[in-house]
């Protein structure tokens, strides 16, 4: 039997169901193609493309024409998964430009689009969510922000984080959101929304107690030796293997 196409619904309903969401970023046709063939029900076209992919020192240099050009790779994969794109830095100030540049990711492949923020960017949202385009949310640590905040720190561990996190959920929820990643928030935090929300939490180093989780793929496969990130141990060391294999055959030619 073909599985049928996964919605933004489909992974609202896991929630329900109690079914955990395994959800990975890709870049790319080909990485697109084994995720959605592994079964991954959500795959992320993630600005996190400016750093493991472009090189860039962080996520704030991604431009529009780059997630589009990616968005569209990916989306050739035709993937059974949901294909949510990000909208990158300074995409989405206004509601004319969140909804303008939403439905450019759209055009070049997107079923979804998420931005990073709560409360702050709330008419952006329900703009994007009454065009018609499902909205996956971003809380907690929020990388678009890392120049302003000088670095990747963990939210939610004083009571004005908390508080701050849960109104921001809330808003994004009535809001309309159909899930709502948790980027460096505390374990404790993380459950507690994951308990108070009706949708689901897609966590990442935010503990084990979210509806899913999100890594980004070259992490997990160690195709990135040069970084150190204590929220995830990478299952395959990819670059240590690729460099082997190309050195084997460098030699070979060579001799
Ligand atoms: O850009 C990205 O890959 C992301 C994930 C880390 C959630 O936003």
């Amino acid at each position: 039997m073909i599985a049928p196409k996964v919605t933004a619904q489909t992974i609202r309903a896991m929630k329900a169901r109690g079914e955990k969401i395994a959800a990975l970023t890709a870049y790319d046709f080909p990485m697109t193609r084994l995720l959605d063939e592994a079964g991954i029900p959500l795959i992320l076209v993630g600005d996190s493309l400016g750093m493991v992919v472009l090189g860039y020192p962080d996520t704030t240099r991604v431009t529009m024409p780059e997630m589009e050009h990616h968005t569209r790779a990916a989306a050739r994969a035709k993937p059974r998964a949901l294909l949510v794109a990000d909208l990158p830095y300074q995409s989405y100030q206004t509601v004319e430009s969140a909804l303008a540049n939403g439905k450019r990711l759209v055009a070049a492949g997107a079923e979804a689009v998420k931005a990073e923020g709560g409360r702050e960017i709330l008419p952006q949202v329900q703009a994007i969510v009454s065009s018609g385009i499902p909205f996956l949310g971003h809380l907690g640590m929020l990388p678009q922000h890392v120049l302003e905040e000088g670095g990747y720190h963990v939210k939610g561990k004083n009571e004005p984080e908390h508080q701050a996190l849960l109104a921001d959920a809330e808003a994004l929820a009535q809001a309309g959101a159909f899930a709502i990643v948790l980027e460096l928030v505390t374990p404790r935090v993380a459950k507690e929304l994951t308990q108070r929300l009706p949708l689901p939490t897609i966590g990442i180093g935010a503990g084990p107690d979210c509806d899913g989780q999100i890594l980004v793929t070259p992490d997990l496969l160690g195709m990135l030796p040069w970084y150190n990130l204590k929220h995830v141990k990478p299952k395959l060391n990819a670059a240590e293997q690729m460099r082997a294999v190309v050195k084997e055959w460098k030699e070979s030619v060579e001799t």
